[in-house]
């Protein structure tokens, strides 16, 4: 099972979670020290196969690196959990071209290009599966995260086709939506939590939690919890100008109005 983003917040809880099945598990994320921690520690918990490699997924040549490593394993993985993702929060047009770009590469091209890469492996595998950490706001409106968003919009709306093209076949995909989780995510991005209501939030080991269930109950589609999936729902009834009006300041307000 390869997981990337494996070092923090979900992809960590879902690897800890995970390694109880017995599978072997392969992780990746930025930084090296924090997955060779995990790894001693899954693999001295469970006594399972934990195997990692540190690699920016938004270089060409270190992606090249990481699914070359991935192929050269004896026992081919049969899940691929896309997980890695990062936003930054800002106005749009005060945005810098660079954080446009990662954000847009991270979250759209990186899972896009490793499902490619590995679906010929999962294909020779009894039973496969691809499982996308997409987020509550793919269909929703929050100011300051218009890139990031619509990133997710769009790994939500290529995970839909693709369980539909795929339906029928030994492989099968999950499209998960996390709600607001108290990670590393927020402080990357550059968000202030403050004025978000604490039963909104909820811990990485309870989001992660509900994807192994999600995992074994083969579900195609879901969310993290039910205020997720009830805010996503209502929204959709709104009138465009209530919508837009709502969500204009919801949660937070844009750095520049502070
Ligand atoms: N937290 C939330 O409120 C929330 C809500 C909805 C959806 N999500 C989604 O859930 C997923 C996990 O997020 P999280 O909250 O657990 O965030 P997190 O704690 O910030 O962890 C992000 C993970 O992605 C890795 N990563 C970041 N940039 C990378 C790169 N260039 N190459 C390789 N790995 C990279 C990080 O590695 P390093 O630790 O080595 O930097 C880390 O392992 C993401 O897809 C995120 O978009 C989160």
């Amino acid at each position: 099972m390869v997981i990337t983003g494996a070092s923090r917040g979900i992809g960590r809880s879902l690897a800890l979670g995970l390694g109880k099945s017995g599978c072997e598990l392969l992780l990746t994320s930025l930084e090296r020290d924090e997955l060779s921690s995990l790894a001693e520690e899954l693999s001295a918990e469970s006594g399972i196969t934990v195997v990692w490699m540190a690699a920016d997924l938004t270089d060409g040549s270190e992606r090249r690196r990481f699914l070359d490593w991935i192929a050269a394993r004896k026992l081919p993985p049969d899940i691929l959990i896309n997980n890695a993702g990062a936003g930054y929060f800002g106005r749009f047009t005060s945005s810098r071209w660079s954080d446009i770009e990662r954000t847009l590469i991270l979250n759209i091209h990186v899972p896009t290009l490793l499902i490619r890469e590995l679906l010929p492996t999962l294909r020779n595998r009894p039973e496969a599966k691809i499982v996308n950490i997409s987020s509550g706001i793919s269909r929703l409106p929050y100011p300051g995260l218009a890139v990031y968003g619509a990133a997710k919009g769009y790994l939500s709306s290529f995970s839909e086709s693709l369980a539909c093209e795929l339906a029928g076949t030994n492989i099968s995909v999950l499209c998960f939506h996390p709600g607001f989780t108290s990670t590393h995510f927020m402080s990357t991005a550059g968000m202030d939590m403050k004025r978000i209501p604490k039963f909104l939030i909820h811990t990485p080991e309870a989001v992660a939690e509900r994807i192994v269930n999600a995992i074994k109950k083969d579900t195609t589609w879901t969310y993290s919890d039910f205020s997720s999936r009830l805010g996503v729902f209502l929204a959709g009834f709104l009138p465009r100008r209530i919508k837009t009006g709502l969500f204009k300041n919801l949660f937070w307000r844009l750095p520049d109005e502070n």
